[in-house]
């Protein structure tokens, strides 16, 4: 058993940025900082666009970002958090690059600024097209010089510790559920270990991995939110899953998609269907720009339209210096599978790409359990409504990383006198794997994970209807039952406790667009094909 004063669960940008706060706040204070891959194998690495911030006073305002972001959540954003958001971001941006991250400049020293869907402006500062890896590098080298900061690769959560644990009834109805620490199952060592902490925060990303086609790495699997619901907390707007139109369409390659970020269209990139037209111009006034719940079913529509699998993206004007300046990394990658974006158009489909819904958290990052925190693309906090503005997530993991910080230390003050008890760790039992074994055969692992990603994709993809909802449904229900038998009786793999996770993560999708008796922002219901007069966050 470990104890710690503040446990982080997730090394991206909204666990790294939070930590690195604490510890510098309490410099005598003990920060664990656990994650179940390699320190940087998180989507926060994978950014291509880079953050969304007003930071041109001449040509930009708050008023225009507040503006973009509530058009593209579709009447659902909560308003004051957009206000924090957008207004506190220019602080947050100027601290991480305080911390080392270097963005894009002109010969003049004035930041270069890329523009993306839904946006009025440029006002994305980004670093080539690997702004997220250049973000990671910088918060890891920060981590690393603090001494009050243990950082623990290769460790997976399973589960919230909480009064349940103690025996005591825990149910939604509950009013006080309470979080104190979590079960990790060691990788080195195959144990299932107890850490107590006095605060916790999740930040363990999205959940793109449930579909079959994701631009997200394989980590992305939805452990946080699986989590919370088990342990009773408040989940919301699950339905809201953004596929991101421009993923690289490579037949036959598995796992995760590569990414021909926004920004290529924000430098003037166009799509064409199969005959090459410029299709957007039909679909919205904004064309290849407009937000990408409006891209990703125009492309949808028109490769169901003309029979094909991908549509194109058309660099071929831009000068080949223009674009290797912009996106080495894509120019690289497309060169590799004999793509020369100068002679040839770009083959691209949506895939799955961010979660807007997740931990519903107040505007201090509060989940509904109590001493838990959750931050960046796990939590809901009301910013991205039914649709994220592009580049706004980055953003949203930066403020909130802040403010969770700002009122964990106010909390963790008052919590050490009020609850000597507390961390007591003898009192909550040990993991009990008692009655299991090895599993016999992964395969029944790794198929039905195959058959969720199925069921995901062509029942719950970018456009939906009553009928398909149902059937996933009762196909989540077999896939479920299967593995909690197996979850029950084998030893436990973090193969195992992500398909427990994802099906988990499959179900309040499902529960959530069956809810919502409307099309709105990300979720189109051709049985309900208009929005409903009544604006509503479903909750779970
Ligand atoms: P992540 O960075 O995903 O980190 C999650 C962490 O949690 C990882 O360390 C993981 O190992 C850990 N974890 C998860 N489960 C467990 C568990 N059970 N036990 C232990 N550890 C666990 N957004 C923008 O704003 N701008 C962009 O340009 C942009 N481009 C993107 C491009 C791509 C290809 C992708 C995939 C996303 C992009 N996004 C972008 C979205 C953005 O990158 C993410 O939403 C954001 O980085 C999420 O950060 P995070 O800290 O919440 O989670
Ligand atoms: C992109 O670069 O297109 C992704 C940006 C984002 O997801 O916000």
């Amino acid at each position: 058993m470990r104890q710690t004063d503040f446990l982080v669960i997730g090394s991206g940008i909204a666990g790294l940025t939070y930590a690195l706060k604490v510890a510098s706040h309490f410099p005598d204070k003990k920060i664990l900082i656990i994650t179940k891959a390699a320190a940087d194998e998180t989507n926060t690495k994978y950014a291509q666009g880079g953050i969304a911030v007003v930071n041109d006073p001449e040509n930009d305002s708050f008023e225009k970002h507040i503006e973009d972001t509530l058009i593209a959540g579709d009447g659902l954003c909560n308003e004051k958090v957009v206000e924090v958001v957008v207004k506190e971001g220019p602080d947050r941006v100027r601290e991480i690059i305080d911390w080392g991250a270097r963005f894009d400049k002109e010969a003049d020293g004035d930041y270069k600024r890329g523009k993306e869907g839904g946006h009025s402006e440029f006002r994305i500062l980004h670093h080539k097209d690997v702004t997220g890896k250049e973000l990671e590098r910088a918060l890891i080298e920060e981590v690393a010089k603090q001494k009050n900061i243990e950082f623990v690769k290769h460790c997976f959560v399973v589960d919230i510790i909480t009064q349940h644990h103690l025996g005591y009834l825990v149910n939604k109805a509950t009013p006080d559920v309470e979080c104190y620490g979590v079960y990790v199952l060691n990788l080195e060592s195959n144990m299932i270990e107890k850490i107590l902490a006095k605060i916790t925060l999740l930040a363990t990303g999205g959940n793109g991995q449930v579909y079959r086609a994701t631009t997200n790495p394989s980590i992305a699997t939805g452990d946080g939110v699986a989590m919370v619901y088990r342990a009773k907390g408040r989940v919301e707007n699950m339905e809201f899953i953004q596929f991101h139109p421009t993923a690289l369409y490579e037949p036959g390659v598995k796992g995760q998609a590569f990414l021909i970020t926004e920004a290529v269209r924000g430098d003037g990139g166009i799509l064409r269907n199969r005959n090459g037209e410029a299709f957007m111009e039909r679909y919205d006034e904004r064309k290849d720009l407009a937000p990408r719940d409006i891209v990703a079913r125009a492309i949808d529509s028109e490769m169901k339209r003309t029979g094909t699998e991908h549509v194109w993206l058309d660099c071929r004007h831009f000068g080949k210096e223009r674009f290797i300046e912009h996106f080495p990394n894509i120019h690289d990658k497309c060169m590799s599978i004999g793509i020369d974006i100068i002679k040839h158009m770009i083959p691209v489909s949506p895939a799955a790409h961010y979660s807007c819904g997740g931990i519903k958290t107040d505007e201090w990052g509060r989940s509904s359990i109590r001493n838990l925190y959750a931050c960046g693309e796990c939590a809901s906090t009301g910013l991205h409504g039914a649709n994220r503005l592009a580049s706004n997530s980055l953003l949203e993991a930066m403020v909130f990383a802040h403010r969770c910080y700002m009122d964990a230390v106010k909390i963790f003050e008052k919590e050490e006198t009020r609850t000597p008890q507390r961390g007591a760790g003898g009192l909550f039992p040990d993991w009990n794997a008692q009655g299991t074994a090895e599993p016999r055969e992964m395969i029944l692992i790794t198929q039905s994970l195959k058959e969720l990603q199925l069921v995901m994709s062509d029942y719950v993809g970018i456009v939906r209807n009553d009928i398909r909802l149902q059937r996933a449904m009762r196909r989540l229900d077999l896939l479920w039952e299967e593995t909690e038998q197996l979850y029950e009786t084998s030893t436990l793999s973090p193969q195992l406790l992500e398909l427990r996770n994802m099906i988990t993560v499959g179900y309040l999708i499902v529960k959530g667009a069956s809810f919502r008796k409307e099309s709105r922002g990300l979720h189109f219901n051709t049985d309900y094909p208009d929005k409903s007069s009544l604006v509503q966050n479903i909750v779970l």
